[in-house]
């Protein structure tokens, strides 16, 4: 995946002030930020440049994600039409982005975050955007945590954002965020073990809040991951020149893990399992994890059950398996 022209374009223009060692001071900075664990509650992102490097070195990967769960919206929601949005812990409105590249329905985007600079730094990006939505955007400066009114859309995106609340905040921001949704919600993290666990809590309150669960479980049961396992995916960027040059980084893209929940009021047609490691693809059969009704199992497909196999060669970590458990 690549970041869209006119939001690469934007990112080049700011990233172009500050000279480049200090770019890259300030992407060191924010990774080693995002590193210490427990994440410390105060601001991780403080300085214009810290900004800046984050929308350099971090936004394509947060992008990545939010347009695979976007994806995953569309094809586990047939015909659902998202015609409004609101971006919660926006920073600079990655996800807004991304749903203005997936969902072509998008008329109206709402973004709340509560760094104002951020906003501004958001702000000159969106100026840059193709979507007249992302343009004409409204952008609230506010904290979740205290926020009572959070305005209905008919999509809601928490974009790697409840890490940096507390777990009693985390319960409070999703009840109010579902509230506030009228199709669905898609709730993204890092996908580390913490984050993983974050997603947990946010998956069990939309079941307790009355959600369908429909990505990335097949079910809406407890989730049978345990023992230090934890449900990630990956997202693949192109890193741009300028990414690689931020960051010190060779290699000319990213993998990005993360962990996601997407609820929703809508209609779900949920596959039957879901892909929930890479694939081992070997000589005459696939191995597959897979996450169904059933919990998690181990599948090996043979090139004998044509239909199956076929399907296991294509299939990759993260997607449906179509094929009901055995
Ligand atoms: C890691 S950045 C993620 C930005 C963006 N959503 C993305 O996916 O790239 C987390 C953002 O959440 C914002 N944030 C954290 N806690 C918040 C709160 N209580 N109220 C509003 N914004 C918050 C931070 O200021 C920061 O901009």
């Amino acid at each position: 995946m690549q970041l869209p022209p006119d939001l690469r374009q934007a990112i080049e223009e700011e990233a172009s002030r500050p000279s480049l060692q200090l770019l890259q001071a300030a992407s060191e900075s924010l990774s080693r930020g995002y590193r210490r664990l427990p994440i410390p509650r105060e601001r991780l992102i403080s300085s214009e440049n810290e900004r800046i490097a984050y929308i350099a070195t971090r936004l394509p990967a947060t992008y990545a994600s939010a347009s695979r769960v976007a994806e995953e919206i569309l094809a586990r929601i047939p015909g659902i039409e998202i015609e409004s949005l609101l971006d919660l812990g926006s920073g600079p409105g990655t996800a807004a982005w991304a749903a203005s590249n997936s969902f072509p329905t998008l008329r109206r985007v709402t973004l709340v975050e509560r760094d104002s600079d951020f906003i501004e730094l958001g702000q000159r990006l969106a100026r840059h955007s193709q979507s007249p939505a992302l343009r004409e955007a409204t952008w609230r400066n506010a904290d979740l945590s205290v926020l009572d009114d959070y305005p209905e859309h008919d999509a809601v995106f928490i974009s790697y954002a409840i890490g940096e609340v507390s777990p009693t905040a985390i319960i409070r921001i999703i009840g109010r965020a579902w509230s506030a949704c009228k199709k669905v919600i898609a709730i993204v993290e890092p996908g580390t073990p913490r984050a993983f666990s974050r997603i947990l809590v946010a998956r069990q309150e939309l079941i307790a809040l009355g959600a369908s669960i429909a990505a990335p479980c097949p079910h809406q049961t407890d989730c049978p991951m345990s023992g230090g396992d934890w449900c990630h995916f990956s997202a693949r960027i192109e890193r741009s020149s300028l990414h690689r040059r931020a960051k010190s980084g060779t290699l000319p893209y990213e993998d990005e893990k993360y962990s996601y929940v997407v609820a929703t009021r809508c209609a779900v047609q949920r596959a039957p399992s879901r892909v929930i490691r890479h694939p081992m693809k070997l000589k005459g059969h696939v191995r597959l994890e897979l996450c169904g009704g059933c919990g998690l199992i181990c599948k090996i497909v043979s090139r004998r059950t044509k239909d199956q196999y076929r399907a296991a060669r294509k299939s990759e970590w993260g997607s449906p398996w179509p094929f009901p458990d055995e």
